[in-house]
Protein backbone atom coordinates (compact mmCIF):
# COMPACT_ATOMS: atom_id res chain seq x y z
CA UNK A 1 0.00 0.00 0.00
CA UNK A 2 2.82 2.50 0.56
CA UNK A 3 4.63 1.82 -2.90
CA UNK A 4 1.23 2.36 -4.19
CA UNK A 5 0.62 5.53 -2.66
CA UNK A 6 4.31 6.60 -3.34
CA UNK A 7 3.70 6.04 -7.03
CA UNK A 8 0.58 7.75 -7.27
CA UNK A 9 2.22 10.52 -5.25
CA UNK A 10 4.56 10.74 -7.98
CA UNK A 11 2.16 10.57 -10.63
CA UNK A 12 0.33 13.19 -9.07
CA UNK A 13 3.47 15.32 -8.85
CA UNK A 14 3.86 15.00 -12.24
CA UNK A 15 0.31 15.22 -13.79
CA UNK A 16 -0.85 18.17 -11.89
CA UNK A 17 -0.63 21.19 -14.25
CA UNK A 18 -3.36 23.25 -15.01
CA UNK A 19 -4.26 24.65 -18.64
CA UNK A 20 -4.81 28.68 -18.72
CA UNK A 21 -7.91 29.51 -19.93
CA UNK A 22 -6.55 32.10 -22.38
CA UNK A 23 -4.47 28.73 -24.27
CA UNK A 24 -7.79 27.17 -24.05
CA UNK A 25 -9.51 30.25 -26.14
CA UNK A 26 -6.52 30.95 -28.26
CA UNK A 27 -6.65 26.88 -29.59
CA UNK A 28 -10.34 26.52 -29.67
CA UNK A 29 -11.09 29.26 -31.51
CA UNK A 30 -10.36 27.48 -34.86
CA UNK A 31 -12.45 24.73 -34.47
CA UNK A 32 -15.87 26.95 -33.61
CA UNK A 33 -17.61 25.14 -36.54
CA UNK A 34 -16.92 21.72 -34.78
CA UNK A 35 -18.35 22.41 -31.46
CA UNK A 36 -21.98 23.47 -32.60
CA UNK A 37 -24.72 21.13 -31.84
CA UNK A 38 -22.32 18.88 -29.68
CA UNK A 39 -22.23 17.28 -26.57
CA UNK A 40 -18.44 17.85 -24.77
CA UNK A 41 -16.81 15.93 -22.76
CA UNK A 42 -13.71 17.19 -20.24
CA UNK A 43 -12.66 13.49 -18.82
CA UNK A 44 -9.79 14.78 -16.67
CA UNK A 45 -11.38 17.92 -15.63
CA UNK A 46 -12.29 19.19 -11.56
CA UNK A 47 -15.17 21.84 -12.77
CA UNK A 48 -14.33 24.41 -10.14
CA UNK A 49 -11.03 24.28 -11.33
CA UNK A 50 -10.77 23.56 -15.04
CA UNK A 51 -10.32 26.50 -17.93
CA UNK A 52 -11.77 23.93 -20.65
CA UNK A 53 -15.03 23.66 -18.01
CA UNK A 54 -15.43 27.20 -17.95
CA UNK A 55 -14.61 28.24 -21.51
CA UNK A 56 -17.36 26.06 -22.75
CA UNK A 57 -19.56 27.14 -19.93
CA UNK A 58 -19.15 30.74 -20.59
CA UNK A 59 -19.35 30.39 -23.87
CA UNK A 60 -21.98 27.71 -24.46
CA UNK A 61 -24.82 29.86 -25.94
CA UNK A 62 -22.40 31.55 -28.42
CA UNK A 63 -20.79 28.34 -29.56
CA UNK A 64 -23.73 26.67 -29.70
CA UNK A 65 -22.75 23.87 -27.55
CA UNK A 66 -25.10 21.21 -27.39
CA UNK A 67 -23.93 19.59 -23.77
CA UNK A 68 -20.99 20.21 -21.43
CA UNK A 69 -19.79 17.24 -19.12
CA UNK A 70 -16.83 17.39 -16.32
CA UNK A 71 -15.43 14.15 -14.65
CA UNK A 72 -13.40 15.25 -11.60
CA UNK A 73 -10.63 12.73 -10.79
CA UNK A 74 -9.25 12.05 -7.82
CA UNK A 75 -6.49 9.39 -6.32
CA UNK A 76 -8.24 7.59 -3.54
CA UNK A 77 -5.23 6.27 -1.87
CA UNK A 78 -4.21 9.64 -1.62
CA UNK A 79 -6.57 11.18 -0.39
CA UNK A 80 -9.07 8.92 0.98
CA UNK A 81 -12.67 10.25 0.47
CA UNK A 82 -14.42 9.54 -2.41
CA UNK A 83 -15.15 13.12 -3.00
CA UNK A 84 -15.59 12.62 -7.18
CA UNK A 85 -18.41 13.62 -9.29
CA UNK A 86 -20.02 14.75 -12.75
CA UNK A 87 -21.22 18.08 -13.57
CA UNK A 88 -23.46 18.45 -16.44
CA UNK A 89 -24.58 21.66 -18.22
CA UNK A 90 -27.30 22.28 -20.79
CA UNK A 91 -27.40 25.90 -20.97
CA UNK A 92 -29.60 28.59 -18.93
CA UNK A 93 -27.14 30.66 -17.04
CA UNK A 94 -23.71 30.52 -19.13
CA UNK A 95 -21.76 33.35 -17.18
CA UNK A 96 -22.76 31.30 -13.59
CA UNK A 97 -19.83 28.58 -14.23
CA UNK A 98 -20.72 26.88 -11.27
CA UNK A 99 -23.68 26.42 -12.99
CA UNK A 100 -24.88 22.96 -13.41
CA UNK A 101 -26.14 19.29 -12.41
CA UNK A 102 -23.47 17.79 -10.04
CA UNK A 103 -23.87 13.84 -9.67
CA UNK A 104 -21.92 11.93 -7.27
CA UNK A 105 -19.75 9.17 -9.30
CA UNK A 106 -19.73 5.73 -7.36
CA UNK A 107 -15.78 5.32 -9.23
CA UNK A 108 -12.99 7.37 -8.75
CA UNK A 109 -13.70 9.41 -12.23
CA UNK A 110 -10.88 7.56 -14.00
CA UNK A 111 -11.32 7.86 -17.53
CA UNK A 112 -11.34 4.30 -17.75
CA UNK A 113 -13.64 3.65 -15.19
CA UNK A 114 -16.52 2.05 -16.43
CA UNK A 115 -19.15 4.82 -15.94
CA UNK A 116 -16.37 7.38 -17.70
CA UNK A 117 -16.39 5.21 -20.39
CA UNK A 118 -20.29 5.60 -20.44
CA UNK A 119 -20.30 9.08 -20.49
CA UNK A 120 -17.33 9.17 -23.37
CA UNK A 121 -19.85 6.80 -25.77
CA UNK A 122 -22.68 9.79 -25.09
CA UNK A 123 -19.73 12.51 -25.88
CA UNK A 124 -19.07 13.64 -29.55
CA UNK A 125 -16.15 15.52 -28.30
CA UNK A 126 -13.03 15.56 -26.01
CA UNK A 127 -11.44 18.54 -25.16
CA UNK A 128 -9.02 18.48 -22.45
CA UNK A 129 -5.27 17.96 -21.16
CA UNK A 130 -5.42 14.74 -19.57
CA UNK A 131 -2.60 13.04 -17.47
CA UNK A 132 0.79 13.30 -19.54
CA UNK A 133 1.80 9.96 -17.30
CA UNK A 134 -1.21 8.49 -19.37
CA UNK A 135 -1.54 9.80 -22.52
CA UNK A 136 -0.85 6.77 -24.40
CA UNK A 137 -3.80 4.48 -23.01
CA UNK A 138 -6.24 7.81 -22.93
CA UNK A 139 -5.39 8.56 -26.53
CA UNK A 140 -5.76 4.82 -27.35
CA UNK A 141 -9.22 5.33 -25.28
CA UNK A 142 -10.13 7.83 -27.85
CA UNK A 143 -9.54 6.33 -30.91
CA UNK A 144 -11.29 2.99 -29.65
CA UNK A 145 -14.79 4.76 -29.12
CA UNK A 146 -13.94 6.53 -32.67
CA UNK A 147 -14.22 10.14 -30.60
CA UNK A 148 -13.27 13.48 -32.11
CA UNK A 149 -11.08 15.23 -29.61
CA UNK A 150 -8.15 18.38 -28.71
CA UNK A 151 -6.23 17.39 -26.06
CA UNK A 152 -2.78 18.88 -25.32
CA UNK A 153 0.08 16.52 -25.08
CA UNK A 154 3.86 16.25 -24.70
CA UNK A 155 6.01 17.06 -27.83
CA UNK A 156 7.60 14.32 -27.47
CA UNK A 157 4.10 11.84 -27.53
CA UNK A 158 4.29 12.33 -31.86
CA UNK A 159 6.99 9.66 -31.83
CA UNK A 160 5.92 7.31 -29.28
CA UNK A 161 4.57 4.43 -31.26
CA UNK A 162 1.84 4.15 -30.21
CA UNK A 163 0.90 7.92 -31.26
CA UNK A 164 2.59 8.26 -34.52
CA UNK A 165 1.16 5.49 -36.12
CA UNK A 166 -2.10 7.43 -36.11
CA UNK A 167 0.33 10.42 -36.65
CA UNK A 168 1.76 8.93 -40.40
CA UNK A 169 -2.00 7.61 -41.05
CA UNK A 170 -3.66 10.69 -40.93
CA UNK A 171 -5.80 9.89 -38.15
CA UNK A 172 -4.15 12.58 -35.34
CA UNK A 173 -2.33 15.88 -36.38
CA UNK A 174 -1.48 18.78 -34.19
CA UNK A 175 -3.75 22.03 -34.07
CA UNK A 176 -2.98 25.19 -34.51
CA UNK A 177 -0.64 26.41 -31.78
CA UNK A 178 3.27 26.45 -33.04
CA UNK A 179 5.66 23.74 -31.52
CA UNK A 180 7.92 26.45 -29.94
CA UNK A 181 8.62 27.56 -26.48
CA UNK A 182 6.41 25.02 -24.64
CA UNK A 183 3.33 26.12 -22.99
CA UNK A 184 2.85 27.36 -19.38
CA UNK A 185 0.93 25.32 -16.78
CA UNK A 186 -0.56 26.62 -13.40
CA UNK A 187 1.12 24.43 -10.84
CA UNK A 188 2.15 24.11 -7.01
CA UNK A 189 5.20 21.79 -8.31
CA UNK A 190 9.29 22.68 -8.14
CA UNK A 191 9.82 22.33 -11.55
CA UNK A 192 12.55 23.34 -13.89
CA UNK A 193 11.26 26.71 -15.56
CA UNK A 194 8.54 28.25 -13.52
CA UNK A 195 7.61 32.05 -13.41
CA UNK A 196 4.89 33.58 -11.09
CA UNK A 197 2.05 35.69 -12.91
CA UNK A 198 -0.37 37.30 -11.07
CA UNK A 199 0.25 35.43 -7.59
CA UNK A 200 0.32 31.57 -9.74
CA UNK A 201 2.89 29.43 -10.53
CA UNK A 202 3.50 28.90 -14.12
CA UNK A 203 5.83 26.09 -15.05
CA UNK A 204 6.36 25.59 -18.99
CA UNK A 205 6.44 22.15 -20.71
CA UNK A 206 7.11 21.34 -23.76
CA UNK A 207 3.83 20.75 -25.13
CA UNK A 208 1.17 20.63 -27.84
CA UNK A 209 -2.36 20.18 -29.04
CA UNK A 210 -3.35 16.99 -30.70
CA UNK A 211 -6.71 16.34 -32.65
CA UNK A 212 -8.65 15.04 -35.16
CA UNK A 213 -10.76 17.63 -36.39
CA UNK A 214 -10.00 19.16 -39.54
CA UNK A 215 -8.82 22.56 -39.64
CA UNK A 216 -7.79 25.20 -41.75
CA UNK A 217 -3.90 24.94 -41.15
CA UNK A 218 -3.17 21.56 -42.06
CA UNK A 219 -4.53 22.34 -45.81
CA UNK A 220 -1.84 25.27 -45.97
CA UNK A 221 1.12 24.21 -48.48
CA UNK A 222 4.71 24.66 -47.08
CA UNK A 223 6.29 27.30 -49.88
CA UNK A 224 9.60 26.22 -50.49
CA UNK A 225 12.94 28.11 -51.87
CA UNK A 226 15.94 25.57 -52.03
CA UNK A 227 17.02 23.32 -54.50
CA UNK A 228 18.21 19.72 -54.14
CA UNK A 229 22.57 19.24 -53.92
CA UNK A 230 23.78 15.96 -53.06
CA UNK A 231 26.46 18.03 -51.07
CA UNK A 232 24.02 20.37 -48.58
CA UNK A 233 21.66 17.22 -48.22
CA UNK A 234 23.82 13.81 -47.27
CA UNK A 235 22.38 10.89 -47.26
CA UNK A 236 21.84 8.65 -43.80
CA UNK A 237 24.27 5.47 -43.21
CA UNK A 238 21.42 3.43 -41.80
CA UNK A 239 17.90 4.08 -44.17
CA UNK A 240 17.91 5.56 -47.95
CA UNK A 241 17.00 8.93 -47.46
CA UNK A 242 18.79 12.74 -47.52
CA UNK A 243 18.91 14.18 -44.60
CA UNK A 244 17.48 18.08 -44.09
CA UNK A 245 18.30 20.32 -41.07
CA UNK A 246 15.58 22.25 -40.99
CA UNK A 247 11.54 22.47 -42.09
CA UNK A 248 11.73 25.44 -44.39
CA UNK A 249 14.87 24.08 -46.17
CA UNK A 250 13.07 21.00 -47.66
CA UNK A 251 14.33 20.71 -51.18
CA UNK A 252 11.79 21.77 -53.60
CA UNK A 253 12.82 19.68 -56.78
CA UNK A 254 13.57 16.22 -54.35
CA UNK A 255 11.24 13.42 -54.86
CA UNK A 256 12.44 10.45 -53.09
CA UNK A 257 12.28 9.74 -49.03
CA UNK A 258 13.71 12.72 -46.77
CA UNK A 259 14.65 12.62 -43.22
CA UNK A 260 13.40 16.49 -42.17
CA UNK A 261 13.13 17.56 -37.82
CA UNK A 262 10.12 16.35 -35.94
CA UNK A 263 8.72 19.94 -35.81
CA UNK A 264 7.92 19.63 -39.72
CA UNK A 265 4.98 18.24 -38.18
CA UNK A 266 3.78 21.98 -37.15
CA UNK A 267 3.66 22.72 -40.68
CA UNK A 268 2.53 19.27 -42.52
CA UNK A 269 -0.05 19.39 -45.64
CA UNK A 270 -0.92 15.74 -46.25
CA UNK A 271 -1.76 16.83 -49.59
CA UNK A 272 1.41 17.87 -50.50
CA UNK A 273 3.32 15.21 -48.29
CA UNK A 274 3.13 11.48 -47.47
CA UNK A 275 4.63 10.58 -43.65
CA UNK A 276 6.60 7.35 -44.54
CA UNK A 277 7.87 6.79 -40.95
CA UNK A 278 10.44 7.93 -38.21
CA UNK A 279 14.11 8.28 -36.92
CA UNK A 280 13.13 9.14 -33.26
CA UNK A 281 14.38 5.95 -31.57
CA UNK A 282 16.75 3.08 -31.52
CA UNK A 283 13.73 1.05 -32.49
CA UNK A 284 13.46 -0.56 -35.69
CA UNK A 285 9.87 -2.07 -37.09
CA UNK A 286 7.67 -0.95 -39.63
CA UNK A 287 7.77 2.84 -39.01
CA UNK A 288 10.70 3.44 -37.16
CA UNK A 289 14.15 2.90 -39.10
CA UNK A 290 16.03 3.73 -35.44
CA UNK A 291 18.24 6.82 -35.10
CA UNK A 292 19.74 8.66 -37.91
CA UNK A 293 23.68 8.27 -38.36
CA UNK A 294 25.94 10.19 -41.33
CA UNK A 295 29.41 9.30 -41.53
CA UNK A 296 28.78 7.26 -38.05
CA UNK A 297 27.74 10.36 -36.24
CA UNK A 298 24.04 10.09 -34.63
CA UNK A 299 21.88 13.07 -35.79
CA UNK A 300 19.51 14.46 -34.32
CA UNK A 301 15.54 12.77 -34.80
CA UNK A 302 13.44 12.60 -37.70
CA UNK A 303 10.58 12.56 -39.66
CA UNK A 304 10.18 10.46 -43.55
CA UNK A 305 8.36 12.48 -45.52
CA UNK A 306 7.99 12.26 -49.31
CA UNK A 307 6.47 14.70 -51.64
CA UNK A 308 3.18 14.16 -53.26
CA UNK A 309 3.50 14.71 -56.74
CA UNK A 310 0.93 17.00 -57.66
C1 LIG B 1 -2.30 17.78 -16.80
S1 LIG B 1 -3.56 17.84 -15.57
C2 LIG B 1 -4.73 18.86 -16.38
C3 LIG B 1 -5.95 19.17 -15.59
C4 LIG B 1 -7.02 19.86 -16.40
N1 LIG B 1 -7.50 19.01 -17.46
C5 LIG B 1 -6.47 21.14 -16.98
O1 LIG B 1 -6.21 21.16 -18.16
O2 LIG B 1 -6.29 22.10 -16.22
C6 LIG B 1 -4.22 16.20 -15.75
C7 LIG B 1 -5.35 15.90 -14.78
O3 LIG B 1 -5.77 14.57 -14.97
C8 LIG B 1 -6.12 14.02 -13.71
N2 LIG B 1 -5.98 12.57 -13.80
C9 LIG B 1 -4.90 11.82 -13.47
N3 LIG B 1 -5.16 10.52 -13.69
C10 LIG B 1 -6.43 10.47 -14.19
C11 LIG B 1 -7.26 9.42 -14.60
N4 LIG B 1 -6.85 8.16 -14.57
N5 LIG B 1 -8.51 9.71 -15.06
C12 LIG B 1 -8.93 11.00 -15.12
N6 LIG B 1 -8.18 12.04 -14.73
C13 LIG B 1 -6.95 11.78 -14.27
C14 LIG B 1 -5.16 14.66 -12.73
O4 LIG B 1 -5.74 14.69 -11.45
C15 LIG B 1 -4.96 16.06 -13.33
O5 LIG B 1 -5.77 16.99 -12.72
Amino acid sequence: MANITLNNANKAKNDEFYTQIADVEKECKHYKEHFKGKTIFCNCDDPEQSAFWRYFHLNFELLGVKKLISTHFVYKDLYQAGDTYKMEYNGGADSDYTAGAKTTLKENGDFRSAECVELLKEADIVVTNPPFSLFREYVAQLMKYEKKFLIIGNKNALTYKEIFKFIKNDEIWTGYRGFSGGMWFITQHEVATTKIVDDKKLANVPSIWFTNMDIAKRHENLILYKTYTAREYPRYDNYDAINVDKTAEIPMDYDDIMGVPVTFLDKYNPDQFEIIGSMASTTIDEYSKGYPFIGGERKYARILIKRKSV
